[in-house]
């Protein structure tokens, strides 16, 4: 029996069962959906849209951004840091994202923007943060508690996107929502624990990254958020260094680094593509297999699901998470804690 099928290894690996808040990504979804229709935006007019958020609570700015771009009317900005850009001011609207509520550069950075006038909606499961938007009289949208932060993904992404269908009346946003949802289900049931490794291309696929450097690449720039949350699920829950980049912009820096053999033929490709591409997509990735990747340990390729954005976004990311998991596992590590990112914030704190 394939080690991933066998039960004992969840059991004795997984205590904490992060396989099963992966398989919960479309419920939680459905529930951090619902709050996002509740939410009501404050008072405009916005001229800028802002996400503050580290790490996994970042990510979903990123994932916010991407879905965005080609119609939203305005800049949506992913701010990783403690400080705020100078535009920012009254006409900015600012999402801050923090799981715990108090993750140091969240705070300071909101504390920036509010000093600026910019309006705020903070998600988060409490902390300081919770304490700071009750004194600003900011709307919180609460995350449930006692999940990773990186595992509350569809709490901390999913509102932003609920709450800005007023400021994209022309899209179907909650259309699209439901069409991702279903192919949520869909690919939950496919990559699950249950469904064994001969017909579970999760499973397959973090077999062949087991003993290699994965190297994650979008197809577009506009997957290129996805690729950078497989590389942070395969450190935080793989526990291994991963590298991620974007199509076309790859091809003119990165590619020059698979000339080393040595080092090439120890990475492992993983291409994020979407199922219609432009024909420039299709010739750019096939010459850069032929130039780069000859030297490759293998080329592994994973298709989006749907035809809305948001289908195709978290459906790459569904995939990602379930190989993650996979390889914790098959590398004999508990794929839930985090041991560097608590050491390093106890010592800061001091
Ligand atoms: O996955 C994690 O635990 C981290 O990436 C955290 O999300 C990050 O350190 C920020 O903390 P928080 O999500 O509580 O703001």
């Amino acid at each position: 029996m394939h080690p991933l099928d066998d039960p004992q290894i969840y059991r004795r690996l997984d205590p904490q069962g992060m396989i099963d808040l992966v398989a919960r990504f479309p419920a939680m979804g459905t529930e951090a959906w619902e709050a996002g229709l509740r939410l009501q935006l404050p008072p405009g007019p916005h001229t800028t849209v802002v996400i503050l958020g580290m790490g996994g609570s970042g990510v979903g700015g990123d994932l916010l951004a991407a879905l965005l771009r080609p119609a939203f009317p305005l800049p949506v900005v992913v701010v990783k840091d403690s400080r705020v850009p100078g535009f920012v001011g009254p006409q900015t609207l600012v999402f801050a994202c923090s799981y715990s509520g108090d993750t140091e550069e969240t705070i300071s950075a909101y504390t920036a923007a509010r000093q600026a006038g910019a309006p705020a909606i903070v998600i988060t499961s409490g902390g300081t943060l919770e304490g700071l938007a009750a004194a600003h009289g900011d709307a919180v949208v609460p995350v449930p508690r006692g999940i990773p932060p990186r595992a509350a993904l569809p709490y901390l992404f999913l509102p932003m996107v609920g709450a800005l269908r007023y400021l994209l009346p022309r899209a179907d946003l909650p259309g699209e929502w439901a069409e991702a949802h279903a192919v949520l289900e869909e690919l939950a049931g496919e990559l699950g624990r249950d469904v064994p490794t001969d017909r579970n291309p999760a499973k397959q696929l973090a077999q062949r990254l087991v003993g290699h450097l994965p190297a994650v690449y979008a197809a577009t720039s506009d997957l290129g958020a996805v690729a950078y949350r497989w590389k942070s699920q395969l450190g935080e829950n793989g526990k291994v260094l991963a590298l991620w980049h974007a199509f076309s912009e790859l091809n003119h820096n990165e590619t020059v680094g698979w000339e080393d053999q040595t080092l090439a033929g120890r990475v492992a490709v993983v291409l994020l593509r979407e199922p219609e591409e432009e024909p420039e997509v299709t010739r750019r990735i096939a010459a850069t297999r032929e130039v780069s990747f000859r030297a490759a340990a293998s080329v592994s390729e994973v298709t989006a699901r749907g035809r809305g954005r948001l289908a195709r976004l978290l459906s790459l990311v569904l995939f990602g998470d379930f190989v993650s998991v996979y390889l914790a596992l098959l590398r004999g590590v508990d794929p839930t804690p985090v041991p560097p990112i608590d050491a390093i914030k106890r010592r800061l704190r001091g």
